[in-house]
């Protein structure tokens, strides 16, 4: 059974783990292959804040307020864990600023300690009011899911983020162009994010420490393709968050990046039987994260290695997995 995953971002990455983790043993002729023509660091997973929020509203899409919850409880579990440093991870407390009420999030009961900003802490903001296993690896471009299962692979796992149209057309899928600076300022432990309801979701400023350096953003720009860094939004971004945060003049820019956000109106994470003529092929998509692919891939990735399960079951190759402990 060879199986392709086509993306290594985080939700490829990720992806492949789950499936490998869960079938190995069970699949004894699994054969894993992960294709990609962007490699860490060069791809909008890398570039993420890398915070766990999800967007302040779910529309009612409760499937993707469970994966986030389970990507979170997976993360949780790993905080006092070794490997915590390499994966990045911390706790961190911070603000979502708000200029108007907002209803409380979906996820309130997910994070530790949600709660509305006390009288005092408003004070602070004038101008807010509340609220390795044998995995093989290809550095190449796939142009097609032909070209996959012409060379014999069973089972294609699409986790191709934003250029996912290119390999089936996606008219709801649309880049949600943004742009950061990074900065060294050890001094902030404490993230902001501001929310303007009329620029729309992750377009005002946000400033959010990392492990190593402080992310300043606030770019989210609908449509726009364009991959490279625009001095305009440099000025927007390091204006707006020097207001936000006027300790932050002092502080020295380390990078700059820009990158395109998946943006769907929902996630698409489902399987497909594609059909040429006699010859039938399965792929499963997981695909259209937008702003919140690092705070959903785990939930995701368990989704999509179950939805491999039925396809083993179907061909019966194996069943069930076997309870994880
Ligand atoms: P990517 O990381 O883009 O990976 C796609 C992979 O598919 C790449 O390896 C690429 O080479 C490969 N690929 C695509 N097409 C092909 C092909 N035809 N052949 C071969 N390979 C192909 N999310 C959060 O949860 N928290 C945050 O704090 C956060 N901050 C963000 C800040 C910014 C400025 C931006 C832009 C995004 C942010 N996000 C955040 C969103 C997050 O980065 C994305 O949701 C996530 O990276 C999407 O992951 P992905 O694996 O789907 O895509
Ligand atoms: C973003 O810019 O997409 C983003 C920023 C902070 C948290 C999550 C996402």
């Amino acid at each position: 059974m060879r199986v392709a995953v086509i993306g290594a971002g985080v939700i490829g990455l990720s992806t492949a783990l789950c499936i490998h983790e869960q079938y190995h043993s069970l699949v004894p002729s699994l054969e894993m292959e992960v294709y990609a023509d962007r490699y860490t660091p060069h791809t909008t997973s890398d570039g993420a804040a890398g915070l766990w929020q999800p967007y302040l509203s779910d529309h009612g899409n409760l499937q993707e307020t469970l994966w986030s919850k389970e990507t979170f409880d997976h993360l949780l579990r790993h905080l006092g864990s070794p490997a915590a440093k390499e994966m990045g991870l911390f706790l961190i407390s911070g603000y979502n600023l708000f200029t108007q009420p907002v209803p409380d999030p979906s996820w309130k009961n997910i994070v530790l300690g949600f709660r509305n900003l006390t009288a005092k802490e408003l004070e602070l903001f004038p101008g807010y009011r509340l609220t390795q296993r044998g995995v093989k690896f290809f550095h190449k471009k796939v142009e097609s899911f032909q070209e996959m299962f012409a060379q014999g692979v069973d089972v294609v796992i699409n986790c191709t983020g934003v250029r996912a149209g290119e390999l089936q057309p996606d008219p709801e899928l649309q880049p949600g162009r943004g742009q950061v600076i990074k900065v060294l300022a050890p001094w902030v432990k404490h993230f902001i994010i501001t929310h303007d309801i009329k620029s729309g979701i992750y377009n005002s400023p946000y400033v959010i420490p990392g492990s190593e350096f402080t992310v300043l953003g606030g770019i989210y720009q609908h449509g726009n393709w364009n991959e490279e860094n625009s001095t305009q939004d440099h000025k927007t971004i390091w204006e707006n968050c020097c207001r936000l945060l006027p300790a932050l003049q002092k502080a020295k820019i380390v990078e700059e990046w820009s990158g395109l956000r998946p943006a769907r109106p929902f996630v698409r994470l489902e399987r497909e039987t594609l059909r040429h003529g006699h010859f039938q092929a399965e792929v499963i998509h997981n695909y259209g994260h937008g702003g919140f692919g690092i705070t959903i891939h785990w939930g995701c990735a368990m989704a999509a290695a179950r939805l491999f399960g039925s396809i083993l079951q179907e061909k019966k190759v194996a069943g069930p997995p076997q309870p994880r402990l």
